[in-house]
């Protein structure tokens, strides 16, 4: 067994709105181990996006809080730990590419000014070197023309070669730990192709670990080694990636391996789970999937599954089991 690098323990971040309490982070946990991708998957609206800047605390506090739990990154609990501290880690040992990355670029900063600022935030190196290292990163992008790229801006770029420049960005101080929040969701087919391509090239030459967020299984299975399902801000099932695929046993994971026509061993018609995702401001009692659940049985509107093990590296969060 790998050691952990990162590890989310009970991790609950609310929104506190005029609306009501947003409970969109609801008891979240994880352990993300050296060198592995680790996926978050869900359907859209489920937590995946905040439980991930919440691991940064890169939410608005007001209105978001982290109400509950800990963010272990050695010794390091990133909920407590001092803003300080948290910024030099942020980008240099943990870094993060956002869900609306194309947006998340200076629109009035050429990208190779962007990326140099971003090295010279962490590390006492000239603005030529970093204009080296950043050169030399859109090239490892396989971005045709980095030399002429590099002084464009944003807009002068496709969304496959923004994505790729924000990949670029995200690596240039060598993080150990990099977070991709659905970076495939925005971009067609064939550019997802590629970048899912640098991704698996990235996971063959560097020793990073990654934590890689979609809403999509086939990728999962493209990319991933292990993951994470969640439902209604909580995961409701962790295990190696083929036994999810394979061998799922939350009735959940077991809807979203239905949707699937083609890793499906049983279905051949696209399905899909039929009722809601549960509104974070009314989360039901019990377990969340509860409403929707073809197995609900009486206990499952009253108490909260607690995760079990049902096999080495299988956890499951269902009254099914116990
Ligand atoms: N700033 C915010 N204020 C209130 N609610 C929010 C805010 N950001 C996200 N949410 C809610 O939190 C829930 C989880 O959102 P998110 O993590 O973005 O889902 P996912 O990334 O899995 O699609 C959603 O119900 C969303 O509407
Ligand atoms: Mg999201």
């Amino acid at each position: 067994m790998s050691k952990t690098i990162l590890s989310a323990k009970n991790l609950k971040t609310h929104f506190y709105t005029n609306r009501g309490v947003v409970k969109a982070v609801n008891g979240v946990n994880f352990e993300l181990s050296c060198g592995e991708c680790l996926c978050l998957v869900g359907e859209s609206g489920c937590g995946k996006s905040v439980t991930a800047l919440s691991l940064l605390r890169l939410l608005d506090s007001p209105p978001a809080r982290i109400v509950d739990g800990k963010v272990s990154y050695g010794d390091i609990d990133l909920v407590k730990c001092p803003t300080r501290q948290l910024r030099q880690i942020r980008g240099k040992d943990i870094a993060m590419i956002f869900q609306e990355a194309q947006s998340a670029l200076n629109p009035v900063l050429s990208i190779g000014n962007q990326i140099t600022e971003q090295i010279k935030l962490h590390e006492k190196i000239s603005r030529r070197q970093a204009r080296d290292r950043a050169l030399a990163l859109l090239e490892e992008m396989g971005i045709p023309s980095a030399e002429r790229v590099i002084d464009a801006y944003p807009h002068q770029l496709s969304g496959g070669m923004k994505q790729r420049a924000m990949i670029a960005m995200s690596l240039s101080c060598d993080p150990q730990i990099l977070i991709a929040d659905e970076p495939t969701t925005a971009v067609d087919v064939t550019i997802q192709a590629q970048i899912l391509e640098i991704f698996r090239n990235l996971r063959a030459r560097k020793q990073m670990s990654f934590i890689f967020i979609t809403h999509d299984l086939a990728i999962v299975n493209e990319i991933g080694d292990r993951a994470v399902v969640m439902y209604g801000g909580r995961d409701v099932e962790t295990a190696p990636v083929s036994q999810i695929i394979n061998n799922p046993r939350h009735p959940y994971t077991k809807g979203l391996i239905a949707c699937l026509p083609d890793i499906s061993k049983t279905e051949k018609r696209l399905e899909s789970i039929p009722g809601n995702t549960p509104n974070p401001i009314e989360l039901p009692p019990g377990c969340p999937f509860h409403p929707r659940c073809p197995k609900a049985m009486e206990i499952c509107n009253r108490d909260m599954p607690l995760p079990i093990t049902i096999s080495q590296g299988h956890t499951v969060s269902c009254h099914l089991y116990t």
